[in-house]
Parts: C-alpha cells; structure tokens; sequence
C-alpha cells in the first residue's frame, strides 16, 4: 500500500517507525521512494527523527563521530543502564574513550583467532542438518539459525553450552519488547532481561578468578571473556567489574541475533529462489561473494545516531540533538552505488556494503560472523541442497531495530 500510495512521500515518513506494521514485510518499496523523493525526511514520531536514506549520506554520518555520536542507538529504553551499568561498552561511546575500550577485544575476534572456532562449527552445522533431514519439515529458524551461531558464541565467550537456553530465552525476551519505542515497556523489560544477565556474568567472573586463583585454568585468555577480565583500558588499568559485566551484555547483544537474522533472510531467498540456489550448488567459490550479496542485499541492522555539533546534509540543517536513523535497507538498494540494485547479483564486485557498519563502530564481529555463515551455507549444501518454502506456513517478517523473519519453515529433499 505504501509502495504505491500517492500521498507525498515526505507526509507518509510522519507517521513512520520502524514498528509500523504496513513496513514489516518489506520496506523497500517505501524506502525507494523517500531515496529519491526525499532523501533526508522527518518522522514525529517516537520523540521526532531524521531518516537518512542515502548510501554516501549514511557513510559520511558513520565516519563522523565528532558531528553524529553513538550515545544514542535506540529511541526507547537506554538498554544496560536502565541497571545502572552506564551506556553499553564500546558501542555507546565515541572517539577517543571507544577505542580504547574497542581496543581490548580486537585480537580476541581477528580472521586468525576465529578460525579456531571453525572445526566446532562444522561439527555443530552437520549434527544439526543431520536432524533437520531426518525430521524432513522444519522451523530452520528454531532447528538451525538459533543454535547453530548461539552453539560457537557460547564457545567463543566461554559460556558453558548448558546454560545456552538461558541466552535464547533472554535474546528473545530483549527482542520482543527491550528494543520497543515504548520507553516504559522497554525500560521494564531491559531491568529484568539485563539484570538476570549482569548477575549470571557476576557469577561467571566471580567462579574463573577462583578457579584461575586455584590453577585450574591453564590459559585464562582462550576466551571473550578472559580476554576481558584481563584486559587494560588504555594500558592503564583493568576493567571494573561494572564495565566487565557490561561489556559481555554488549558482546551478548552483538553476537548472539545478528548471525540468526542473517541465516534467515539468506535462506528464505534460496528456498525462493532456485536458480540462486543451483548458482551455489554448481559453484561453491561463488560461496564468499554470496555472503556479501546477502549481507548487502538484506542488511539486518538499523543504526542511529545523536547529533552533537551543526551539521546540513542534502539542504537539511541538523541541531545537536537532533536523531538521524540509517534506513539501512536503503542505502543497500541504492543505485548511485550499487549497479541493479534490486537483484541479488552472487558475483557482485566490488560490494562495499555497510551490513556490518562503517567508521570507527565498524563491526568487531565480522570475521566469526563470515566464518559461521560461510560453514553454514557450504555444509547445508553439500548435505542437504533440496529444500523449498513451506506454503503451509505464513512467513512473517519484521523490521524493527534488527530485521529477520520471524519462523522460516521449509521442506527437506524435494
Ligand atoms: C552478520 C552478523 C552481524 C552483523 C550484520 C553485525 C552488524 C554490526 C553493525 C552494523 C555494527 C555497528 C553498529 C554501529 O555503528 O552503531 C556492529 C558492531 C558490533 N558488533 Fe556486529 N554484527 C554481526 C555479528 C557480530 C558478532 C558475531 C559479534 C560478536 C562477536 C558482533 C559484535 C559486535 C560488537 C562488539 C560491535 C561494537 C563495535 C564498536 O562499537 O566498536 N557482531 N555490528
């Protein structure tokens, strides 16, 4: 209905949040419009926001964080200081306290140290795909995207596997309603969801300086958040443990739905779309370029920024204050950087798409995030390559802060 309205665009963005349920199943159309017809709109809604749909204006924005800050990256609640924890470590803060918090995980995640995750990965993907083909229906959603990444995150910050279905239930509490514009909803969900999560990493802290004071733990940096707890903010100091609990809550947020997203929205177009699948199935090279076609083509996260100093962008004056949102899925499709913006092009290059942010907040996770993705789609193809839609089921998405589809149900072998 948006899509094709002809109301001016610029009266239909008003009324606009990323909650609003005629943009749930796809914005694009809408998104398309404000690009071309108005590029830098204004929504009242939620407190008053500037939407930014340009792919170079979003760029710009990200690689300014003197003019547009990361103090503010949600219109609702304030996430892990509804607790008192302060604003979420490093993502909230700017240049130069972020980097030297950033600082202390970037080695833990490079290319290198992920690969010591992959052979979990594999293990974890075929155990996984063995039951999906022996079920022949599934919810690849529940079956495959949730605990395929949330299995080798655990891993990767020494989280024991058993306690898995705590972060799943939390990560689907915090989803439900913590991101919500409500700010009072919002605020009531994110105590109780963060304040579980700040006691269960109290405990966890507390229980390795034990066992790390008792020797039984012969490399206490193998993992997140060893790394962390040894860790120096700017050679200076450790952490306090308010900033330690904080900061795994954040890497929590971070690596734990993103990966999920992904694997939904890049499944439901192979299941769709067989020729894309076949292109995949012949060439397995193709596998990295897939995953930044996908990544681009359906990038799942929405970012914000808080303007700190004046700044006019296409005619439009920005004040300190002022909320511009990065209608991600816009700048994806636009064609002033991406040639047939529209179509899912598996070889594309160059892809210089901004899925995993751009500027000094750029993704830290984006060397498991590849790996996990990578083995996912080359395991589930050489294990299980028929596989199409269910029609029996709706398949409901959502765009909010963090975009996916809600259940993706498919049938195995035909
Ligand atoms: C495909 C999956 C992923 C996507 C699309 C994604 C996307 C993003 C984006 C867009 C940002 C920048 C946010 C901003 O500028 O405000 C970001 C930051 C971040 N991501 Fe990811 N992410 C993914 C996976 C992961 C994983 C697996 C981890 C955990 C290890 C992770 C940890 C982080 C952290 C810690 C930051 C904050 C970096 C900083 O503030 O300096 N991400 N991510």
């Amino acid at each position: 209905m948006t899509g094709t309205s002809t109301a001016p665009v610029s009266d239909l963005a008003k009324s606009f949040t990323l909650f609003s349920p005629e943009y749930q199943q796809d914005p694009a159309p809408f998104y398309a419009r404000l690009r071309s017809e108005c590029p830098i709109a204004h929504s009242e809604q939620a407190g008053g926001f500037w939407m930014i749909s340009r792919y170079e204006d979003q760029r710009y924005i990200l690689q300014h964080p003197e003019i547009y800050s990361s103090k503010t990256l949600i219109l609702g609640s304030k996430l892990s200081d509804e607790i008192g924890l302060g604003p979420d470590i490093p993502i909230m803060y700017d240049p130069p306290v972020h980097g030297k918090y950033r600082k202390i995980i970037i080695s833990a995640l490079s290319k290198a140290n992920v690969e010591r995750y992959e052979q979990l990965a594999i293990d974890t993907a075929r155990r996984l795909i063995d039951d999906m083909v022996a079920a022949g229906e599934v919810n690849f959603t529940t079956a495959f995207a949730t605990p395929f990444p949330t299995t080798i995150f655990c891993a990767v910050m020494g989280i024991p596997v058993a306690d898995l279905d705590r972060f799943v239930g939390w990560k689907e509490e915090f989803n439900r309603l913590g991101l919500s514009h409500d700010k009072e909803v919002a605020a009531e969900v994110n105590r109780r969801v963060f304040g579980e999560m700040a006691d269960y990493f109290s405990h966890l802290i507390q229980q390795r300086r034990a066992d790390e004071a008792a020797g039984l733990v012969a490399d206490p940096q193998s993992d997140l958040v060893g790394v962390l707890m040894h860790g120096q903010y700017d050679n200076e100091r450790p952490l306090t443990d308010k900033e330690l609990i904080n900061y795994c809550i954040l890497v929590f947020k971070g690596g734990m739905d993103t990966v999920t997203n992904v694997l939904g929205m890049t499944f439901y177009h192979l299941a769709s779309d067989l020729n894309l699948r076949n292109q995949l199935l012949t060439d397995p090279e193709l596998i990295p370029s897939a995953i930044e076609e996908f990544l681009r083509y359906e990038p799942v996260i929405t970012g914000l920024r808080e303007v700190v100093a004046e700044d006019a962008i296409g005619g439009v004056t920005f004040k300190p204050g002022d909320i511009v949102m990065l209608l991600n899925i816009a700048g994806a499709r636009d064609p002033e950087q991406f040639e047939a913006p529209d179509t899912i092009d598996l070889q594309r290059t160059p892809n210089r798409h901004l899925a995993f942010g751009a500027g000094p907040h750029r993704c830290l996770g984006s060397h498991l995030a590849r790996m996990e993705l990578t083995v996912a789609l080359r395991e589930i193809h050489a294990r299980m390559p028929n596989y199409r839609l269910d029609d029996r089921f709706p398949h409901r998405f959502r765009l909010g802060y963090l975009r996916g589809v809600e259940d993706l149900h498919l049938i195995i072998g035909q």
